[in-house]
């Protein structure tokens, strides 16, 4: 009995393990069978495999066909299977020879007349075959930019069984993918801040955000231009690194939520979630977890528009990823780590009806009303959104201004420079004020002494925490790194106290 090797690889958290599938002929009764922990979808590749099959002219032979996904013990799940099944059992039917298959991944899902479809996590899937040095690796065409991504590794696109069959039997190759070049001004889309009036202090703090990775809250009644505002701050953050943007696709790809035929993504993500989004949603969750909401921000923004009217456990699933850039999905299958570390950007009224405080419009809550919105965002959240600002009503005469605002080019220029300050000083690009360890910052942002001073008799008379004396030591050191300046002193420590709570949000 002769067993057919293809390889292929499953998908485990954000990282792919690679399969063997062996298929070898029995002396049973016509049917195909497959064992190796597959889940549902698998399992119905039967019926597209078998389907496919017919289609190019291979039918199922009139015997007991078994195959075997190995690692056995490995939980196997999803579509992407299917190719390199087809491919095993073509090769141990004697249909296309089995070296053949040597040296390379297959990895995609088979639609019933033969034609191969895009699956999740392809990036992952090409970087472990490059591991194991199947440096050759076939998908479909939809995957082929993002299997590219991976250095060293050559992909071919197929878009149907049939074009891999006669590739495999040397009739007609496969023409490997060619990366486009790269489109130069991605960014012309963008939404940019040239278009926002007024709002001085939130755009002052959006800067300060963007430059040293904080997280801001921004409150105001309706229409003021809160939205607005988030949704600029990609903008003004710098480009992803080659390694953050290989990070960020990874995770989309493994989420299923890469367009098809998108390669590396090339901005930073902005991420809305609705604020009826469950934890799993949130967090990351399934049977077999992907990536959530959290994760798809992953090194770029997360917006919480109405932040009060998200559902209490969904807020609690943030404190961990706030604290340490990730998230741990714990379900009967295991547990699972992804990355998380974003911008949050979290808005909302000022009250339930929005217009508290709005010289437009009467409020209409009780002061009752007012405490229970408030306190729906618990204490220790706030205590790790650094920067909280208020965005009042737009007066007409900000609307009607004839000068321009300042364009999101000029204040990513400076942002651009402050972090590029931090990073001299760390080492390490990704180290912002906001996450630097303790110990680190203490030696980066000592406190000239009247700073140190003021910043005592604050504390003292808004009745800070320790943690909250700590945020805003990084928000003073940011601003003087936008400001280029090599102490943290009484001014910088002052504006970043003016963030602490303008809100009426209780911080401590
Ligand atoms: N500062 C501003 N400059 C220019 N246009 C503005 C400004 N603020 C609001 N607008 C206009 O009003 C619209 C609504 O603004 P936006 O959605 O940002 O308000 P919001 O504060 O998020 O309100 P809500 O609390 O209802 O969500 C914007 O699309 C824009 O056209
Ligand atoms: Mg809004």
């Amino acid at each position: 009995m002769t067993v057919a090797r293809a390889w292929s690889a499953a998908l485990v958290g954000l990282d792919a393990v690679p399969v063997v599938v062996e298929a070898a002929m029995g002396l049973g009764l016509p049917g195909l069978t497959v064992v190796g922990l597959p889940d549902a979808a698998v399992r119905e590749s039967r019926e597209r495999i078998r389907s496919a099959l017919r289609q190019i002219g291979f039918p199922l032979p009139g015997r007991s066909v078994v195959v075997n996904l190995a690692p056995a013990d490995l939980p196997k799940s999803g579509t992407g299977f299917d190719l390199a099944l087809a491919m095993a059992i073509l090769a141990a039917t004697g249909d296309v020879p089995a070296e053949g298959l040597g040296g390379m991944t297959l990895v995609g899902e088979l639609a019933l007349d033969g034609e191969i479809r895009p699956v999740p996590g392809v990036l992952s899937i090409a970087e472990a075959s490059r591991a194991e040095g199947r440096r050759r690796i076939i998908v479909a065409p939809g995957n082929a930019a993002e299997a590219s991504a991976v250095p060293g590794v050559e992909v071919l696109p197929a878009s149907h069984l049939g074009a891999v069959v006669a590739h495999v039997a040397g009739r007609e190759l496969l023409v490997p993918y060619v990366v486009p070049p790269a489109v130069p001004d991605e960014l012309g889309d963008e939404p940019d801040l040239g278009e926002v009036r007024g709002q001085a202090m939130a755009r002052r703090a959006l800067e300060i955000a963007a430059a040293g990775g904080h997280n801001i809250l921004l409150s105001g009644p309706p229409g003021s231009g809160k939205t607005m505002l988030a949704r600029r701050l990609p903008g003004i953050l710098p480009p992803l690194s080659p390694e953050e943007a290989l990070e960020t696709t990874r995770i989309w790809s493994a989420a299923g939520r890469l367009r098809t035929g998108s390669g590396l993504l090339r901005t930073r993500p902005f991420r809305s979630p609705h604020h009826g989004s469950s934890a799993p949603a949130l967090s990351g969750g399934g049977s077999d977890p992907r990536p959530g909401e959290l994760s798809l921000a992953h090194h770029g923004v997360l917006f919480l528009d109405e932040l009060p009217e998200f559902r209490r456990d969904a807020l609690e699933a943030l404190r961990e990823p706030l604290e340490e850039g990730l998230v741990r999905v714990t379900r009967a299958s295991g547990s699972r780590t992804f990355p998380a570390r974003f911008i949050l950007v979290a808005a909302m009224n000022p009250c339930p009806c929005g217009f508290r405080g709005d010289p437009r419009k009467e409020c209409t809550c009780t002061e009752h009303d007012v405490g229970r919105y408030r306190r729906k965002i618990s204490g220790p959240l706030l205590d790790r959104i650094d920067l909280h600002v208020e965005v009042p009503a737009l007066p007409s005469s900000d609307l009607t201004a004839q000068d321009t605002p300042e364009s999101s080019r000029l204040v990513r220029e400076r942002v651009l420079k402050a972090r590029a300050r931090q990073a001299a000083r760390t080492g390490d690009a990704r180290l912002t004020n906001a996450v630097l360890s303790p110990a680190r910052l203490r030696v980066t942002a000592a406190l000239q002494p009247e700073a140190a001073a003021l910043l005592a008799r604050a504390m003292d008379r808004l009745a800070l925490s320790a943690r909250a004396h700590q945020r805003v030591v990084r928000v003073a050191r940011t601003i003087a790194d936008l400001e280029g300046s090599p102490d943290t002193g009484p001014s910088q420590v002052a504006e970043a106290l003016r963030y602490r709570s303008p809100t009426g949000v209780q911080t401590r």
